[in-house]
């Protein structure tokens, strides 16, 4: 009997270990729920966007979700703005914050793009930059390829020959202003490609072994995805990341806290408004020259008929599952959360923030009866093989390219 049990729990460990937990789903009617609207003018980039509140976002149509459930995040296309206004837009932060362990796959059908728009899809920890960031989908004026990118303090780089599919930008010192940026090749990641083609998915791995962003177009989206059931996701048929962190030259757990994750679209400001960035592919939006007075001021229409999210969902999960590093101690606690079907999930409150932290809660008894140092070693073993999935991938890579070519 008991050593049935031990068999029971060790296999379902084992086929559980390759998969993330939902945690929370932002869809449908309930997509608004849990959000912080900004309320106020974009007062962190420049840009000439005022993040509207709540109350007048719904009532403008600037958030709300369509007939198919979708939801829609969007700049004002209708007020004529004058001279020395900004134009509404939006801006949420979950009140949610995510740790490290997390995996958060986002559906669109559609990103905001046209000149001096500029969206993004990111996170940040409370204390910025300390606590680092991490921008998944950014992209300004009428870009063709999504831009990802990490921000964090001094002593964080990335290695450019790593194993990702998307190209480094000029700087490995991700402190500087521009950050790690990692910039998309495969097409329709951003723009009138991105909508041409149905959209795609964006995923992010915010795990102590590194952060790793995948990106499909709609045909190419991996049945993990297409065909999950949406409570779990399986991550190991997902190939090569386009943009990889490696943990080995930025220590995650340090440059990295529980992250908050933002949707927003300024006008023009630091990035999209000035010198080539905008003129380069703007420059003859109008008499000017310049991204406010060309863009912004004026009608909304069809300037801003494409500056607009559709989503489909955004899914947090977590692996509750310790890093390669973890102690025994927490390994035996993770196998007590994950090998229970009682396992559930709860939030605490996070301090500053007032979002809060999801946590697994154990309820096992699984230590009784001498069984559990045995269980903790049949635990521990794959744990600590498959925690370190992409630095093992990473060493395969590498094996397979030193190898001479037949
Ligand atoms: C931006 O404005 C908000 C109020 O809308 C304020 O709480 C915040 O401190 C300001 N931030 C900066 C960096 O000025
Ligand atoms: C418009 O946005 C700019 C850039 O953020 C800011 O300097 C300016 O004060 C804003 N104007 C108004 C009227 O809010
Ligand atoms: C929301 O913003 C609108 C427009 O600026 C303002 O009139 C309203 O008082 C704000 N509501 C809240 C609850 O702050
Ligand atoms: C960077 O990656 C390359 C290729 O994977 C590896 O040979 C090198 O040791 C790495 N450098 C550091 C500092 O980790
Ligand atoms: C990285 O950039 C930051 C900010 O510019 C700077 O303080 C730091 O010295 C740089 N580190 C290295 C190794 O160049
Ligand atoms: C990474 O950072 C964590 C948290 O600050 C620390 O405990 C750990 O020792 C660091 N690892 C390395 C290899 O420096
Ligand atoms: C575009 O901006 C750059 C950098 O500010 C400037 O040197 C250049 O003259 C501008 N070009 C036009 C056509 O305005
Ligand atoms: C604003 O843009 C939407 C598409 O995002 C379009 O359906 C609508 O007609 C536009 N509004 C106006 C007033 O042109
Ligand atoms: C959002 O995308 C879906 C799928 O393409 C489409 O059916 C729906 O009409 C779109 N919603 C808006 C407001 O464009």
């Amino acid at each position: 009997m008991e050593r049935w049990l031990v068999l029971q729990i060790f296999v379902s460990y084992i086929s559980f270990v390759n998969s993330y937990s939902l945690v929370r789903e932002y869809s449908g009617q309930s997509f608004f729920n849990r959000w912080n609207f900004y309320g106020g003018y974009d007062n962190l980039t420049q840009g000439n966007a005022i993040w509207v509140n709540e109350s007048y976002a719904t009532s403008q149509g600037l958030a709300y979700v369509d007939g198919q459930g979708h939801a829609i995040i969007k700049v004002d296309n209708i007020t004529d703005v004058p001279m020395g206004q900004n134009r509404s837009t939006v801006r949420i932060t979950t009140q949610d914050t995510y740790d490290l362990g997390s995996l958060w796959v986002i559906d669109l059908y559609h990103l905001p793009y046209g000149c001096s728009v500029w969206p993004a899809f990111w996170s940040f920890g409370p204390n910025w930059p300390q606590d680092g960031e991490i921008d998944i989908i950014e992209g300004i004026n009428v870009m063709s390829a999504n831009q990802m990118a990490i921000h964090t303090t001094p002593g964080c780089t990335q290695n450019v020959s790593e194993y990702q599919l998307g190209t480094s930008g000029s700087t490995t010192n991700c402190s500087e202003a521009s950050g790690c940026t990692v910039t998309e090749t495969s097409p329709n990641s951003y723009e009138s490609g991105f909508a041409v083609a149905g959209g795609g998915v964006f995923a992010t791995q915010f795990d102590s072994s590194g952060i790793f962003i995948w990106f499909w177009s709609r045909p190419d989206i991996p049945a993990s995805i297409s065909q999950s059931d949406s409570a779990s996701m399986d991550i190991s048929q997902w190939g090569t990341p386009h943009a990889s962190y490696f943990s080995s030259t930025c220590n995650i757990s340090q440059f990295f806290s529980a992250q908050n994750l933002v949707l927003d679209i300024t006008l023009c400001g630091d990035w999209a408004g000035t010198g080539d960035n905008y003129n380069a592919s703007c420059g003859n939006s109008g008499p000017t020259g310049l991204c406010y007075q060309d863009c912004v001021v004026g009608p909304g229409s069809p300037r801003y008929d494409n500056a607009y999210f559709n989503i489909s969902y955004l899914r947090a999960y977590t692996s509750a599952l310790p890093s390669p590093t973890s102690t025994i101690s927490n390994t035996a606690t993770v196998a007590s959360a994950t090998s229970m079907s009682s396992t559930t999930t709860t939030s605490t409150p996070s301090p500053g923030y007032g979002g809060s932290t999801w946590q697994s809660i154990e309820s096992s008894d699984s230590n009784r009866d001498g069984w559990g140092p045995i269980v903790m070693l049949l635990i521990a073993a794959p744990i600590v093989l498959i925690g370190s999935w992409p630095l093992m991938f990473k060493r395969r890579h590498q094996s397979m390219q030193a190898a001479p070519p037949a």
